[in-house]
């Protein structure tokens, strides 16, 4: 293949030059023949090359400087931060620089620091830990579209006597805040609502919503898994009490999150056991993970400004080209409240699986933004709670970058993509017949 397509750009190069030197055809026809030739090229080569990561959201790549600050602690320094001799020493030492590193993220004081396995750890502790230091209030607010460590842990809590309140979105993914408003009650124990959703990027107005809970006395807590190194966060300035994050979403290694927990916090541990993490999370610290998360946590301040504004111009790029060369289709969520390296795009009439099934074999890595990865049939419940047509909602993709995001990357999505839809689509039954899809989809939830 690799010869193939270096024959093949060679022969495609000479007409090229020709063309563009002597502009011999009429200017449509030239217009014509070099953009036809520019994507067979970027076509070949996306098919034999490397993979093309644009599921930054799901995980992402470890940074080789995270990897080599971490490799010493699973090997000569694996001595146990607790330990009072000093082999254990220099090791606590170490994890008290990788959670400064974490805090200045955060705009945190390293004491406001405790280290968990994962993100779904720090919301299950979270949630746990307000509820236990408030036992007399046993209501909580959250959202429709929150991930299912939130939203599965409320759901199981309702099974113990909680009432909880799902706030709705509206058909860009926003919270309507007279909504929270008029939830709130005396008997409100936590609010617990993300940053940012995983599947839109939409950012929510965090703290608004943090002033109007501090009103009713209610802890606030946020899960900001995704936000964390893709928008400046400043606790010290926040109404934020609690706040999760999680390393593999910012090139440290998975098994490894944060929870930021405000100082004077009435917090209760949700692992029970030694006296680790200043009593607030029992358990042998995963040291080399630790480091490796302080270190990330450097490197995205270091990047923060510059990768986020890089990203966004890719990820208009992509969206403005794929909106412009592809019928019926369109943006899932806010605009203009996004994280910068996230889109979801919905294709009417064809299935998301599809889609990425095709750019797979291009080895192109998105997502379908639903949970039908994980084995349901069922639609992404984030895009249900927006109210999309069933026509826009099984065809969503999305696609997430980060800052190893290239340009000729994104212009082998785009050569690609039109080819694709137009494929599918010429071989679905409902192209341009809103009523037989949704019939048919009607169908299909209802043998579930
Ligand atoms: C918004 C959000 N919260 C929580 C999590 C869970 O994080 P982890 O995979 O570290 O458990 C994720 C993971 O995708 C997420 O996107």
């Amino acid at each position: 293949m690799q010869l193939c397509s270096k024959i093949f750009r060679a022969v495609a190069k000479a007409p090229l030059i020709f063309i563009a030197t002597h502009s011999l055809l009429p200017q449509k026809g030239t217009y014509f023949l070099l953009h036809t030739l520019h994507f067979t090229i970027l076509k070949l080569e996306t098919m034999q090359n490397h993979c093309i990561y644009l599921d930054n959201n799901a995980t992402t790549k470890v940074d080789p400087e995270v990897v080599e600050v971490m490799l010493p602690y699973l090997s000569e320094y694996y001595g146990n931060p607790s330990s009072m001799h000093t082999f254990g020493g220099q090791v606590g030492k170490a994890v008290k620089l990788a959670r400064t590193q974490v805090a200045a993220l955060l705009g945190a004081d390293e004491s406001e620091i405790v280290f968990t396995s994962c993100g779904t750890e720090g919301d299950n502790a979270a949630i746990r830990a307000a509820l236990l230091a408030q036992p007399e209030k046993r209501h909580i607010i959250t959202t429709e579209v929150e991930h299912p460590a939130v939203l599965n842990v409320c759901k199981q809590l309702e099974t113990q006597g909680y009432t909880v309140t799902y706030l709705s979105v509206n058909g860009q993914g926003q919270l309507d805040l007279d909504e929270l408003e008029a939830s709130l009650t005396g008997n409100t124990a936590l609010v617990t609502i993300m940053y940012a959703n995983n599947e839109t990027g939409v950012i929510f107005p965090i703290e608004q919503i943090g002033l109007r809970v501090k009103e009713y006395g209610a802890l606030f807590h946020v899960d900001a898994v995704q936000a964390v190194g893709k928008i400046p966060l400043n606790m010290k300035t926040s109404t934020v009490d609690m706040l999760t994050i999680s390393g593999h979403k910012i090139h440290a290694p998975k098994g490894i999150g944060a929870l930021y927990v405000r100082r004077g916090v009435r917090f209760r541990p949700f692992l029970i056991g030694g006296h680790q993490e200043r009593g607030r999370r029992a358990g042998t610290e995963n040291v080399p993970a630790i480091i490796a998360f302080g270190k990330a946590a450097e490197l995205e301040m270091l990047h923060l400004e510059e990768a986020t504004k890089r990203e966004a111009r890719l990820r208009d790029r992509l969206e403005q080209t794929l909106l412009a060369t592809i019928p019926d289709c369109e943006v899932n969520g806010d605009p203009t409240q996004r994280l910068p390296n996230t889109t979801n795009i919905g294709f009417k009439y064809i299935e998301g699986e599809a889609i990425l099934l095709s750019l797979n074999k291009y080895g192109i890595c998105a997502s379908s933004g639903s949970a039908c990865t994980s084995g349901s049939l069922e639609p992404s419940h984030v895009l249900r709670a927006m109210g999309l047509p069933y026509t826009t909602l099984h065809g969503s993709i999305r696609f997430s970058l980060c800052r190893y995001t290239t340009d000729k990357e994104i212009d082998q999505v785009i050569a690609v993509m039109s080819e694709i839809v137009e494929r599918l689509r010429a071989l679905s039954p409902f192209k341009n017949d809103d009523a037989g899809w949704l019939q048919q989809q009607a169908q299909t939830l209802a043998h579930l």
